[in-house]
C-alpha cells in the first residue's frame, strides 16, 4: 500500500525512510509547505495526493491542530486510512475523526501520539477489550525525563538540558508543552479514551517541571530521591482521573532506572495485573516506528470506539503526601509532618492531601507572587 506522509520534520523524515523498507508498504508523496517542493516526491497540494488512487493511507506527522485537522478529515472523507502522531489533534478532534473513519470503513490510529516507540496505546486498545483497566499512566514525556535525568546525573542546569533535548529532536515545536506537562496530559487524555471510552477534556490537575531548580535536584539526590514527571489516570466513578505532576521516588523504585528520553508506560489490569512497557518515548526513529507499526495494523485495531465520549476529569479521590519547597512566609499554609527552614526557604513533606487541593494551593501562592516547587511522594 502506498502511504502519503504529511509533514517532513523530525518524525516525517523517519517515517519516509522506514517506508522504503517496510514490507507491504511503499513511500508515497510527502506534503510540504508551498515553496518547499525541492524534490520529486515532495508536493504541496493535499488534493493532488488524494487524487492519486494508489495512495491507500496517509501518515500525518505535521503536528498542530490546523491544517492537520482539515487534511486528516479530507483523507478520511476520501476513504483513506489515517495514522497520526499528533496528540493535540486527537485530543481536540479524535472522537469526530474516529466517527468519520468508521463511516468510511477505514482505520484511524495514533499509537505514535503517546509514548514514542513504546506500544502503549496499541496494547491498551487490545487489553481494554478483554480486561478491566483499573489505572494507567507513568513517565510519558521523553523531553522532561531527559532533562531531569541530565540535571541529576550531570548536575546541569535547566536551560542547558532543555536546549540539549530540543537539539536531539525530543521536544515539541514549542517546548512549553513538554515542560508544563501539557504534552503528557494530552497523552493521558488519549490513554483514558482508549481504555475507558472516556476522553477527559477538562477538570485536570497539571504541574510540570518549570519550577524545579538545580538546588532542588541536589537536595533530592542527597536524600536518595529521584524526581520524575508522572502522568496518572484511572477509573473515577462515571468519570476518570487524569493529572500530571512531578513525583519523588526512592532509589528502589523502577522509575529511577528510566533514563534519558525513555518512557515507562504502565497499566493495571484487573486480571492481567501490572503491565509495564519501557522504551524511547521521543525522537525520530522511535516515533516513526510507532507510525509504521500502526500502518502494518490497519484494519485490525480500533483505538477510539463508538462509545467514546467527552467527560470532565475527577481527581478528588486521588491523595498523596507532597514534598514542598516554598518561601518561609507561605509555610503555615501547609500541614507539614516534617520541615526545615534555611535562608527563608522552607522544605517539607505534607500530610496526605488531595491532588486538586495541592494544585489549587500552589496556584494561589504563585498568583500572590510566591515561589514554590512541589512533587508527590512516590
Ligand atoms: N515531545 C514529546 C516527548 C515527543 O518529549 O515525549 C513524543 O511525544
Amino acid at each position: 500500500m502506498k502511504v502519503a506522509v504529511l509533514g517532513f520534520g523530525t518524525v516525517g523524515v523517519g517515517v519516509y525512510e522506514m517506508l522504503k523498507n517496510a514490507p507491504g508498504l511503499e513511500a508515497g508523496p510527502v506534503l510540504v509547505r508551498p515553496g518547499k517542493e525541492d524534490a520529486d516526491f515532495k508536493v504541496s497540494s493535499m488534493e493532488a495526493i488524494l487524487a492519486d488512487p494508489s495512495v491507500g493511507a496517509v501518515a500525518e506527522v505535521m503536528g498542530g491542530i490546523e491544517p492537520a485537522n482539515t487534511y486528516v478529515s479530507m483523507a478520511l472523507g476520501a476513504g483513506r486510512h489515517v495514522v497520526t502522531s499528533n496528540k493535540a489533534l486527537v485530543a481536540a478532534h479524535g472522537i469526530e475523526l474516529a466517527k468519520l473513519a468508521r463511516e468510511k470503513g477505514v482505520s484511524f490510529l495514533f499509537s505514535a501520539a503517546c509514548g514514542g516507540g513504546v506500544p502503549f496505546l496499541h496494547n491498551l486498545a487490545i487489553a481494554a477489550q478483554s480486561d478491566r483497566i483499573l489505572a494507567l499512566g507513568g513517565i510519558l514525556n521523553g523531553t522532561t525525563n531527559f532533562m531531569l535525568d541530565a540535571m541529576q546525573s550531570e548536575g546541569k542546569d535547566y536551560g542547558d538540558v532543555l536546549r540539549q533535548a530540543q537539539a536531539l529532536g525530543y521536544a515539541e515545536a514549542d517546548p512549553t508543552a513538554d515542560v508544563s506537562g501539557l504534552d503528557a496530559l494530552r497523552k493521558i487524555m488519549l490513554a483514558c479514551a482508549v481504555a475507558y471510552d472516556k476522553l477527559p477534556v477538562d477538570g485536570f490537575c497539571l504541574e510540570g517541571i518549570e519550577s524545579i531548580t538545580a538546588g532542588d535536584v541536589a537536595h533530592f539526590q542527597s536524600r536518595g530521591l529521584t524526581c520524575r514527571l508522572v502522568t496518572s489516570g484511572g477509573e473515577a466513578g462515571e468519570s476518570v482521573c487524569a493529572y500530571v505532576e512531578p513525583v519523588l521516588f526512592r532509589a528502589s523504585a523502577p522509575e529511577c532506572s528510566v533514563l534519558k528520553n525513555f518512557n515507562m508506560a504502565k497499566y493495571l489490569g484487573e486480571n492481567a495485573g501490572s503491565i509495564v512497557l519501557m522504551g524511547q518515548g521521543a525522537g525520530r526513529f522511535p516515533t516513526a516506528s510507532a507510525v509504521v507499526r500502526d500502518l502494518c495494523g490497519l484494519g485490525t485495531l480500533e483505538m477510539l470506539r463508538p462509545a467514546c465520549r467527552k467527560v470532565t476529569a475527577d481527581n478528588s479521590a486521588c491523595v498523596h503526601a507532597y514534598y514542598v519547597r516554598t518561601d518561609a512566609a507561605n509555610a503555615a499554609r501547609f500541614s507539614f509532618t516534617e520541615s526545615a527552614c534555611a535562608d527563608s526557604v522552607v522544605r517539607g513533606v505534607t500530610e496526605p492531601m488531595s491532588v486538586p487541593a495541592m494544585h489549587a494551593l500552589a496556584e494561589e501562592i504563585r498568583k500572590e507572587g510566591g515561589a514554590l516547587f512541589f512533587a508527590a511522594m512516590g
